[in-house]
């Protein structure tokens, strides 16, 4: 399927299935670890002084997440300094295809893209990163201004400054901001002709009611946040359902890296709030919940523990217990054209693989 125009309203519900038995098919920790060496989580913080927490806001979101039943920890907390790194390694795993198929697509049909979204407009992309996708897409449109939106703004500053010196004509800026919490855009954007660029399948980490929200916040910001005639679009990358096997070796890969960042997220919450999690107590778990058509991880607790945190805070796990850190959502196209139409896109074009694995779709008001 080189290209789909996807104009039908289609059913709510994700592709539905008999339930699943989950696949309980993690490694131990340990093995995890040895083969990440060179990227060995910090050393557990607990027994050290704390020299200074989190903001109370971050503090009582963790510790609540904790207390919760099942206990939560949010995504957000993966990306510490040693997080941001595993994740770069993810997207280079064997089995993590994602990031090379929303390539590949991109790469691909990049003529059939740029005719359909446009030459020299106002590419804006969120979670912008180290704006490695916006590059490749500016070489072929052209715009006129890039704006990178994201909640790590001293990264952002640089990457922006690269693409600065790439494309000197090009109006290039950077907006730290959470794009989670709304965007508003420095007065001075154009408000016509705008892309919004969404690349990553990062709207499957979202819960569907969440997604939807954000999917009507992009096109507040496709719209020219009020713009009459603002004629923009949204481009968006979307991971699709496919055969369970691999979807569960790309949140669970053979050299254990996805665990290692999984992991790393307790040694990050020891370190915000003052907490004595053992990472070495815990293992990785990855599987398709096919119910819900999403992967979720999850952290489970290899023996009975206690964890005690600062101000006196404490959980009690016991042995098999889990905590709950993050899901993606694999939408099929119908089910995904059908929430955009919701969030008041009605147009929707969309390229894949040959092999239907990634979607990266166009959609306009
Ligand atoms: N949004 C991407 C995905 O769900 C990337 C991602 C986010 C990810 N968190 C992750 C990949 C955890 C692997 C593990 O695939």
């Amino acid at each position: 399927m080189a290209q789909a125009l996807l104009q039908t309203p289609s059913p709510l519900l994700p592709t539905q299935g008999a339930p699943r038995q989950a696949a309980w098919n993690a490694k131990p920790p340990h093995l995890a670890f040895e083969a990440f060496e060179g990227l060995a989580p910090e050393p557990d913080s607990a027994q050290a002084p704390v020299p200074a927490l989190a903001d109370p806001s971050v503090f009582d979101e963790i510790t609540a997440g904790l207390l919760q039943q099942p206990a939560t920890i949010s995504p957000k907390y993966f990306y510490d300094q040693l997080g941001s790194e595993l994740f770069e390694s993810i997207t280079r795993l064997p089995e993590y295809y994602p990031t090379r198929t929303e390539h590949a697509v991109m790469q691909q049909h990049a003529a059939a893209i740029a005719d359909a979204v446009g030459h020299g407009r106002t590419l804006i992309e969120l979670g912008a990163g180290n704006c490695e996708k916006a590059r490749t897409l500016c070489r072929t449109l052209a715009p006129a201004c890039f704006v990178g939106v994201d909640i790590s703004a001293d990264f952002l500053h640089d990457a922006v400054a690269r693409m600065r010196e790439e494309f000197p004509g090009m109006d290039a800026r950077a907006v730290g901001a959470d794009m989670t919490r709304g965007v508003t855009l420095p007065a001075d954007i154009p408000r016509t002709g705008r892309l919004v660029f969404y690349p990553g399948s990062s709207i499957g980490n979202f819960d569907p009611p969440h997604a939807l929200m954000l999917l009507e916040q992009m096109r507040d910001l496709v719209d020219g946040e009020g713009e009459p005639h603002a004629n923009g679009g949204l481009l968006i990358g979307i991971d699709l359902p496919k055969d369970v096997d691999v979807l569960e070796a790309a949140y669970d890969d053979a050299a254990g890296v996805t665990a290692a960042f999984n992991l790393n997220v307790l040694t990050h919450v020891n370190r915000l709030i003052g907490s004595n999690f053992d990472p070495a107590q815990w293992r990785h778990l990855a599987f398709f919940n096919t119910l819900q058509s999403r992967i979720e991880m999850h952290l489970q607790a290899m023996s009975p523990l206690q964890v005690r945190w600062q101000g006196g805070g404490v959980r009690d796990f016991a042995a098999g217990e889990c905590i709950h850190t993050e899901n993606s959502y694999k939408y099929t196209l119908p089910v995904f054209t059908d929430m955009l139409a919701r969030a008041g896109f009605s147009r929707a074009q969309a390229w894949t693989d040959p092999r239907g694995w990634f979607a990266v779709v166009h959609a306009q008001p």
